[in-house]
């Protein structure tokens, strides 16, 4: 993934306000829908959040792949492939969460989109994806929608490392810390990345004001970009 190239399409799309104050208009259920590039699959994400996938997944390269972990019904999966040239893409739900959630929903939600072919779909705990078999392909985007224990965040960005293509864009939903969701995302993330000898960089701190923000990011989102350091260089800096 071209980083610098996602950061410029990213400062366009988002400009000033879009990014950090709310959209309004978004709370109104019609303006949300008649937006919304797939409005009939329930989801746990803002406008803002879909719109965010779609733009990154447009940018991923023909040889990279997109990786999807905490799918819920597909929603932000969808969310990031409608309209896009359709590039590799792995996706992981163990469905331990929510009453009315499972993988028949999810495969109903991406045929109905005519997208069931192009994911290929692991239903386990993430935990058992890393393995170079089940992820063939260097990973451009990452999109980390997981637990967000303090543990699972922290597996889900150190155990990545491996997989991710030499330059990647990593975008871990749940950013946000508060009573309201407890969520471990932020601290987990950093744990990992400060251990790591790769170059981590967090791009952007995407804000909102409760879990379930519609106007603005959700429950907050952090972008990150991940720069794989060569042997050499990680040797001569011992
Ligand atoms: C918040 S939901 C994802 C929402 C979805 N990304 C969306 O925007 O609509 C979190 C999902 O992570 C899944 N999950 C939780 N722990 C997991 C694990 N260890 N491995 C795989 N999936 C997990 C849950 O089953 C749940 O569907």
């Amino acid at each position: 993934m071209d980083v610098k190239r996602f950061r410029r399409a990213f400062w366009t799309h988002f400009n000033g306000s879009q990014r950090n104050e709310p959209n309004q208009e978004l709370w109104d259920a019609e303006v949300s829908r008649s937006l919304d590039l797939c409005p009939d699959v329930e989801g746990k994400l803002s406008l803002k959040k879909q719109q965010l996938l779609n733009l990154a997944y447009r940018l991923l390269p023909e040889n990279e792949a997109y990786l999807e972990i905490g799918t819920y019904h597909g929603k932000s999966l969808l969310s990031a492939l409608i309209g896009n040239p359709l590039r590799p893409t792995f996706a992981c739900d163990n469905f331990s969460e929510f009453d009315v959630n499972s993988l028949a929903i999810t495969q109903e939600n991406l045929r109905k989109y005519g997208l069931a072919d192009a994911v290929t779909f692991y239903d386990c705990d993430f935990r058992d994806i890393l393995t170079p078999d089940r992820l063939p392909v260097p990973i451009g985007l990452y999109f980390y929608d997981g637990a967000h224990d303090e543990d699972s965040q922290y597996l889900a960005i150190k155990r990545i490392e491996p997989f991710l293509a030499d330059e990647a864009l990593v975008l871990v939903d749940d950013w946000r810390f508060a009573p309201d969701s407890r969520s471990y995302a932020e601290r987990g993330t950093l744990r990992a990345t400060r251990e790591s000898r790769h170059a981590w960089q967090l791009l952007y701190n995407l804000p909102a004001r409760c879990n379930g923000d519609l106007a603005m990011w959700w429950n907050g989102v952090g972008v990150l970009s991940f720069q794989r350091q060569a042997e050499s260089a990680l040797v001569h800096a011992l």
